[in-house]
C-alpha cells in the first residue's frame, strides 16, 4: 500500500471508530462545518468551482491535536448543506511529509489548481517549507505537481499559506512569512504560467511603516478587491494586548489600500481586527459567481487553551465560522452571514416587541440551542442592555461607554472572561447560537464577535436584561441540523 493509501485508510478508520462518540456529543454543532473526527483548523482552497462551493480544511484525523495535516474537503451547492468529500491531500511525499499546510484554490482552464505549503521537519527538527501545486479535473481527485516556488533569501522557513489570484493577465501569490530578523511579513510572488514563480518583494510588514513593529510572523495572507479598495487580510502573531485590541493569543485582521500590479507594491493603512470575540483566526475569502466576497474563518486560535475544550472527550475539536459576505459601506467593512443561511430557519419566526424596565426576563418561545435571533430598533435610554445564554455567555452593551462586550464562562477554569469593542450606537444585533458556538453581528456586521462556549447541555434559556429602559423588536428562529 502506498503512503497516501495508508494515510487515507487510517483516517477513514478513525471516522468509523469514533463516529458515534462524535455524534453523541451534546456540544456537537448543528449547522457549522466541523471535522468528522479529530482536529480541524484553517479553511483552505475556498472556491466556487463549476458551480459547486468547495471548502477544504486543515485536518488532523488521528488525534485532537495539531500535527502532519491532511486537506479534508466539504462541498456544497448552497453554502448551507455540506457533503463531506474524499480526502483531498495527504502528506505522503517528501516535500510535505510533516503536513499539507494551508493554501488556496483557483480555477484555470477548467481545472481546480490548489496551492499549499508542504511542511517538512528534518531529523534535527529544523523546518523546511515548500509551496506546492496539486491540480484536479473534478474538484475531488488531485494530481500533485510538487514544489513550485522556493524560499527566497531574507526569510526564515516560516513561509507558508499561499493565496493566488489573477490580475492584469498575470498570476500573483501572497505568502505568510517571517523575515530573517524575525518580523512578520507578506511576501509577493508572480507567475506567467502557474508553474514558475518569481519573488517580487515584500508587500507588507517586515517592520516597515505604517505597521512598524508588528509581531514575528504573519500567517494566511489574502489580498482582494472589495468595493474599490484593496484589502489585505492576514493573521499576525506576536502582538501585545492593547486596550480592547489584540486580546487573544494571535489576531486576524486587515489593512486597506492600493495594490499596484505593475510595480508589485501596496500602499496601505492601519490594521483592524476582523472579529472582536475569543475565537477567530486564519480566515480565507473567495469571490463567487454572484460577485460576492465570501469568507470563512477558523473558530479558534492556535495555542489558546486548545486542549481544554470539552469536545476532546468526544474525539473532535474546533469548527469553522458561518460563511460571511464582506462588503464595504459607509467607510467601513461589513461582515454578514450569507443570505442562504435563511434556509436553516424552521417554520415562522417567534416575534416580540419588547420593552424592558430595570428588569431581567425571558420571552415566550425565545430559547433553544440552535437558534438565530434578530434584534432591531434597539433603543437604550441609559445604562446597559444585555442578553444572556444559559449561565455561560452574555452580550452586554453600555450606552455610556459605547462598548459592546461578550462574556463567557471560561472552559479552562470557570471564571468569567470578556472581549470588548467600541460600537458608537447599538442599533441591531444578529446572533447565531449553535450548541457551543455564538456569533454576534452588531449593526449589520460592522462589528462581529465570535466564541465557543459550553452551557450545561439542557440549559437552553435566553434572558434579556436592562439596567434602565430598553426597547427592541426581536425575531427568533429555530435552526435545523444540516451537518450530518
Ligand atoms: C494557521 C496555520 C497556518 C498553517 C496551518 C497548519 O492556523 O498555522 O499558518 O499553514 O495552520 O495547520
Amino acid at each position: 500500500m502506498s503512503k497516501d493509501q495508508e494515510l487515507r485508510k487510517s483516517a477513514y478508520e478513525e471516522i468509523e471508530k469514533h463516529q458515534s462518540l462524535v455524534e453523541s456529543d451534546p456540544y456537537r454543532l448543528h449547522y457549522h462545518i466541523m471535522p468528522p473526527v479529530g482536529l480541524l483548523n484553517d479553511p483552505n482552497g475556498f472556491i466556487q468551482f463549476q458551480g459547486t462551493y468547495h471548502l477544504f480544511y486543515q485536518w488532523m484525523p488521528y488525534k485532537t491535536d495539531h500535527g502532519a495535516k491532511l486537506w479534508g474537503h466539504y462541498s456544497s451547492e448552497d453554502l448551507v448543506h455540506w457533503t463531506h468529500e474524499e480526502i483531498a491531500l495527504t502528506p505522503s511525499e517528501w516535500f510535505e511529509k510533516n503536513g499539507c499546510y494551508s493554501g488556496s484554490a483557483i480555477e484555470h482552464d477548467g481545472k481546480l489548481y490548489a496551492f499549499y505549503t508542504g511542511n517538512v521537519k528534518d531529523e534535527n527538527g529544523n523546518r523546511e517549507s515548500y509551496q506546492c501545486l496539486a491540480v484536479s479535473e473534478d474538484g475531488i481527485h488531485f494530481d500533485k505537481k510538487g514544489p513550485i516556488a522556493h524560499l527566497p533569501d531574507g526569510y526564515t522557513a516560516h513561509f507558508r499559506d499561499p493565496k493566488v489570484w489573477k490580475q492584469n493577465g498575470r498570476w500573483f501569490m501572497v505568502i505568510g512569512a517571517q523575515t530573517e530578523d524575525e518580523k512578520g511579513a507578506v511576501a509577493l510572488f508572480t507567475s506567467e504560467n502557474l508553474m514558475d514563480w518569481t519573488h517580487a518583494g515584500i508587500l507588507a510588514g517586515a517592520g516597515q511603516e505604517p505597521l512598524g513593529e508588528f509581531g514575528y510572523m504573519f500567517e494566511c495572507p489574502d489580498l482582494f478587491e472589495l468595493d474599490g479598495r484593496d484589502v489585505l487580510v492576514f493573521s499576525p502573531q506576536g502582538l501585545e494586548a492593547d486596550g480592547m485590541n489584540y486580546q487573544n493569543v494571535y489576531q486576524a485582521g486587515y489593512v486597506t489600500g492600493t495594490f499596484d500590479p505593475e510595480e508589485g507594491t501596496y500602499e496601505h493603512g492601519a490594521f483592524t481586527e476582523l472579529d472582536h470575540g475569543f475565537d477567530f483566526y486564519a480566515p480565507q475569502t473567495t469571490v463567487d459567481a454572484h460577485g460576492r466576497r465570501l469568507m470563512f474563518g477558523w473558530m479558534s486560535v492556535p495555542d489558546q487553551n486548545e486542549q481544554d475544550h470539552p469536545t476532546i472527550a468526544h474525539k473532535w475539536l474546533h469548527n469553522m465560522t458561518l460563511p460571511r459576505e464582506l462588503t464595504w459601506q459607509d467607510g467601513q467593512m461589513h461582515q454578514q452571514p450569507v443570505q442562504e443561511l435563511e434556509a436553516l430557519r424552521q417554520g415562522d419566526a417567534v416575534d416580540h416587541q419588547v420593552r424592558l424596565n430595570k428588569e431581567s426576563r425571558t420571552l415566550d418561545g425565545v430559547d433553544g440551542k440552535a437558534v438565530e435571533l434578530m434584534m432591531s430598533d434597539i433603543d437604550i435610554q441609559q445604562g446597559w442592555f444585555g442578553v444572556s445564554f444559559g449561565s455561560n455567555a452574555r452580550i452586554l452593551y453600555s450606552k455610556e461607554q459605547q462598548v459592546l462586550t461578550l462574556e463567557r464562562q471560561s472552559y479552562v477554569d470557570g471564571t468569567v472572561e470578556k472581549r470588548q469593542v467600541e460600537v458608537p450606537q447599538l442599533k441591531s444585533l444578529r446572533v447565531y447560537v449553535d450548541t457551543s458556538s455564538i456569533e454576534v453581528f452588531a449593526n449589520e456586521g460592522t462589528h462581529v464577535m465570535t466564541a465557543r462556549f459550553y452551557p450545561a447541555p439542557n440549559d437552553e434559556s435566553i434572558c434579556f436584561e436592562s439596567s434602565d429602559e430598553t426597547s427592541f423588536h426581536i425575531c427568533k428562529w429555530e435552526l435545523t441540523q444540516v451537518i450530518e
